[in-house]
């Protein structure tokens, strides 16, 4: 779930593992740890807590070594303590082993290790593993590696060394990411590439059941039949400086501002009728039966958006899917439905089972990622690439922009009967339109500053903005804490209207231009029950502006458009409703960037 990186080369592993364990603080951890191998000796050093304690405990110690190993874990076997922290190691303290996954079936393996006499120190899953090789240890890292594997049932991306056999490191994966960086006479290991890329941007993304075996710098890729196999180096085009805060104090803030530039990616070179970048055709798009779209929470928001669209141009069925509900359901998929899965990192759990199941069912499947060679890229039969960079921050903001961009281009793309009112054109000028829109931060943190102190708010909309709000919603309560809840308008009479009441602050997006008087009615309907409400619409919706408390003119556009730009302020609010609640935006409680477990 958490965080790997790994060394093998001439310099000394320890500040490179260190330098990538911080690039990967952002997924959310609980605790860090290395192991520094000389050939003789492994030393491992963990700590609970930040990757600072980590660096406070070692000070200017110097461990030398050939290779080494480190990871920030995320428990979910045992409390976050020294004692769990990752790397672990066996009874004689010959290998060193580290795990992000879950080992589904470790207790049966430690009753019957216990029962052997073997001990643990830990409560993790990971320990079995490391016990697991001395006892089955035949005098090649490799051979043992796979040969424990083959025991393990769960999800792994394992990395090993031991003094048994030196410079070595082997590393293998099933379902939880690993990749493989290739340098001048140096091989790097980390579970994403971002923790790496300072050093290469040659990058292997191994796949379910690969193993490598690294030594001295060089690398050796097999399968579980110890079979050698070829994988291809991709090379990964992100800056460094991408993955850093420019100055900035957080990640998401500079995320958020970065929109316009980065959504000029995503449209590059898919503005043509004709664009090769476009992976399913106009003709091929409308003979699909029915279309999934499934995902998790923001990406799944934004599925809310992709499904009017497609029901449009294409006039099929589109029925929107939470991956965690939709793989434990029977949906009647059939082999002339199309899937589009949609993903910023590519390594949801979740989304990747609910892609095999759209698979084994036969329908072709189209994956919405960012993440150049992740699993759910490599698992789909056509990828679109987001284009939009690293997003380091736990709470997606330009992933989902591009997610919404993303199908806006694909709609367009197959809408053969002319039936979204969007031009080319129009969306070519999106970046501009998102970089005027980016001025009403200020306003934005004039209201924050008037709800930071609130208990709930709700966010009100309808059709499109409905989606939005869910979105809005959902960033509010990750980074700030606060109850936020997203209403449909026209819902709020058979039920949640019961919840206003004097001073509730209310939101309401309005971009829906042929929805505003009845979104204006709804407004009136809280209005009346004592709301505070904060509306955002352009500068045609005079009625609503004149109900509202406070009002927010965003640029005037397109419908379609105006729908995708209002998602920055709500953006802005659960940023600086969080940073004057003193939050830790980038990287929330209890959450992680990346749910590689269920
Ligand atoms: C977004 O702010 C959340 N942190 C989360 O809902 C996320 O969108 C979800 O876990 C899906 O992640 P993915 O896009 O990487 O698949
Ligand atoms: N399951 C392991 C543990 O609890 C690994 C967790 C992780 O992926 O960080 O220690």
């Amino acid at each position: 779930m958490c965080g790997i990186v790994g060394y093998s080369g001439p310099k000394e592993p320890l500040p490179i593992l260190i330098a990538g364990l911080s690039r990967l603080e952002y997924r959310g951890y609980d605790s860090a740890g290395i192991a520094v191998s000389d050939g003789s000796e492994i030393t491992i050093e963990k700590k609970e807590g930040k990757l600072d304690v980590l660096k406070e405990h070692l000070a200017d110690r110097k461990i030398n070594g050939n290779v080494g190993i480190g990871h920030t874990r995320w428990a979910t076997h045992g409390v976050p303590n020294d004692v769990n922290a990752h790397p672990h190691s066996d009874n004689s303290q010959d290998f060193a082993i580290i795990h992000n996954g879950i080992i589904e079936n470790y207790a049966e393996m430690k009753e019957s290790l216990l029962s052997e006499n073997y001990s643990f120190k830990s409560d993790t899953d990971t320990e079995v593993v490391a016990v697991e090789l001395s006892k089955q240890w035949n005098g090649n890292l490799l051979e043992t590696v796979i040969n424990v594997a083959k025991d393990l049932e769960g999800t792994y991306a394992l990395v090993v060394t031991t003094t048994k056999q030196e410079n070595t490191i082997v590393a293998g994966r099933m379902m939880s990411p690993l990749v493989l960086g290739v340098g001048e006479g140096e091989v790097f290991l980390a579970s994403d590439s971002a923790a790496i890329l300072e050093h290469t941007n040659k990058m292997i993304f191994l796949e379910n059941g690969d193993f490598v075996e690294i030594h001295d710098g060089s690398y050796r890729l097999f399968d579980t039949e110890l079979k050698e196999v070829e994988r291809e180096i991709q090379i990964i085009d992100w800056e460094v400086s991408e993955a850093e805060k420019s100055g900035h104090e957080h990640f998401m803030y500079k995320e958020i501002l970065e929109q316009a530039e980065v959504i000029e990616r995503t449209i590059n070179g898919r503005l043509e009728e004709d664009s090769v970048e476009i992976p399913i055709s106009k003709e091929q798009a409308q003979k699909y039966d029915k279309i999934w779209i499934v995902a998790c929470g923001t990406a799944y928001h934004a599925g809310l958006f992709g499904k009017d669209l497609f029901e449009k141009v294409l006039g099929v069925p589109v029925s929107v899917e939470l991956a965690s509900e939709f793989r434990y359901r029977e949906p009647i998929v059939g082999k002339n439905d199309l899937g589009i899965v949609i993903s910023q990192s590519g390594e949801t759990m979740d989304t990747i089972a609910a892609t095999e199941l759209l698979k084994e069912n036969g329908s072709h499947v189209l994956a919405l990622v960012n993440v150049v060679g992740s699993s759910l890229a490599r698992m789909a039969d056509s990828v679109f690439y987001l284009h939009v960079g690293p997003e380091i921050g736990v709470a997606s903001t330009k992933a989902y922009l591009g997610m919404l961009v993303g199908q806006l281009l694909l709609a367009k793309h197959w809408d053969s009967k002319k039936k979204l009112d969007v031009s080319f054109e129009d969306i070519k000028g999106l970046p501009v339109l998102i970089e005027e829109t980016l001025k009403c931060e200020q306003e934005i943190n004039e209201i924050a500053e008037s709800i930071y102190k609130q208990n709930d708010v709700y966010f009100i909309g309808r059709g499109l903005d409905y989606a939005l709000a869910a979105e809005g919603a959902l960033k509010l309560k990750e980074i700030s804490y606060l109850h936020a809840e997203a209403l449909a308008a026209g819902e709020l009479k058979h039920g949640t209207l019961a919840l206003i009441e004097e001073g509730t602050p209310i939101i309401v997006t309005a971009s829906q231009y042929h929805l505003l008087d009845k979104t204006t009615s709804n407004v009136q309907e809280v209005k009346a029950r004592g709301a505070d409400v904060i509306a955002i619409g352009n500068s045609s919706s005079e009625k609503l502006e004149n109900i509202s408390d406070r009002y927010v003119t965003l640029p005037d556009s397109n419908e379609i458009l105006s729908t995708i730009i209002s998602i920055i302020p709500l953006q802005f609010i659960a940023y600086h409703v969080a940073n004057k609640r003193g939050e830790s935006i980038d990287q929330p409680r209890n959450l992680a960037k990346s749910v590689t477990v269920e």
